[in-house]
């Protein structure tokens, strides 16, 4: 259940080229004063993996993957920090360091001080995990008694124990799903229900890897408001890796673009659509059909019946949009799709090669 079960049988940690220094074995390896601007801190960060391709009958080939490339970076305390890129990137690499699942193969990295892959255990304490491509509950027993094994697995005092779980039941809406074993959840259930285990023990950062890949509308609205009223509340440190914008969008004010297992960019979601030039689009449905809307500072680009599509630069606020359509056409319903990763990452690129 753990993800202690991820081990990692290439891991490549016998590269000492790193500016590390050397360990002193007396002492633990941890900074008590690290300030909490540096709550989250990586200096070159790197991690390689050894991987055997096979070429032929008893014949194979090794190879290096360089999953994460000389990354640095920090996190202050209370913040809450996209962390996105293409397929392969690197993300689900990074964090499995920042909990101590994987050990860098180089540079130097530390979670509230410690180390995380010298002090696991210890900074288990502190933080909470959900990869939403796996669970991390037990799949043949119902919710509560996950997290019944989880109270007691983090040694958490019996009264806060009930408050966050009563909390998390109340704001995540699991109170009808406690009794459910965790394999009958549907998807969108079984993440509250991994939210909500990754958070007993009140972590001061909570890592998230794809929370909301799969869910429907509902679903992600539910998760994002959960989320967002965590990190206002509890200001519980947040980095969350994903593929849909609209989260970095609703939830946070920082982003960081990785590819190919290097930092790209780092700042607000709206500088990365003003170097990518990325258009959001407005989707619109009228009263009935209408030839394409005509409205200053967006272009339809699709019209199919009562319902138009209309692109408009991504850095540009959409309400203003709005209001002008709302004045001129009978509008009955409308929603903003953000553009994808993939497709903002290749303008970038583009970008950067012509300038
Ligand atoms: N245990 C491993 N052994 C060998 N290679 C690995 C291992 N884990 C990851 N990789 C490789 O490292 C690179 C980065 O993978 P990672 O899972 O970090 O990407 P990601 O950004 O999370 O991608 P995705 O968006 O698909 O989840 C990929 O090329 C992947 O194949
Ligand atoms: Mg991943």
């Amino acid at each position: 259940m753990d993800s202690s079960q991820d081990t990692d049988h290439t891991d490549h940690t016998d590269r000492t080229d790193h500016t590390d220094p050397a360990p002193d074995p007396h002492r633990p390896d941890t900074d008590p004063h690290h300030p909490d601007t540096d709550f989250i801190r990586l200096d070159g960060v790197e991690k390689v993996f050894d991987v055997r391709k096979k070429t032929g009958f008893l014949r194979s080939e090794r190879r290096q993957v360089r999953a994460v490339d000389s990354i640095s970076f920090t996190v202050s305390r209370g913040e809450m920090v996209g962390y996105i890129g293409p397929n392969g990137a690197g993300k689900s690499t990074t964090i499995k360091m920042l909990t101590g699942i994987l050990t860098p193969s180089g540079g130097r990295l530390r979670v509230a001080g410690i180390d995380p892959s010298r002090e696991r255990t210890r900074l288990a304490q502190r933080i909470g995990v959900v990869f939403g491509q796996r669970t991390t509950l037990w799949w043949d027993l119902p919710l509560i008694d996950s997290y019944r094994l989880m109270h007691r697995m983090y040694r958490i005092p019996d009264t806060r124990y009930a408050e966050n779980l009563d909390r998390c039941v109340e704001l995540l809406q699991l109170g009808d799903l406690l009794d459910v074993p965790v394999r009958q959840l549907s998807l969108g259930q079984r993440m509250r229900g991994d939210i909500a285990a990754a958070l007993l023990h009140d972590p001061e950062v909570l890592y998230l890897d794809e929370p909301t890949i799969g869910l429907d509308v509902v679903s992600k609205v539910r998760v994002r408001e959960f989320l967002r009223d965590l990190n206002a509340d509890r200001g519980t440190t947040v980095l969350l890796t994903t593929h849909d914008l609209s989260d970095i969008e609703q939830l946070c004010r920082r982003v960081m673009v990785i590819d190919h297992g290097r930092l790209m960019y780092d700042g607000p979601l709206t500088g990365l659509h003003e170097i990518g030039e990325s258009e959001r689009t407005l989707v619109v449905d009228l009263e009935r059909e209408l030839p394409p809307i005509d409205v200053e500072s967006a272009r339809v680009v699709k019209v199919e019946g009562p319902r138009q599509w209309l692109a408009f630069p991504a850095a540009q606020s959409a309400a203003p949009l709005v209001a002008r359509i709302a004045a001129e056409y009978p509008l009955v319903d409308l929603s903003v799709r953000e553009p994808d990763i993939e497709a903002v990452i290749s303008r970038m690129y583009a970008e950067k090669a012509t300038s």
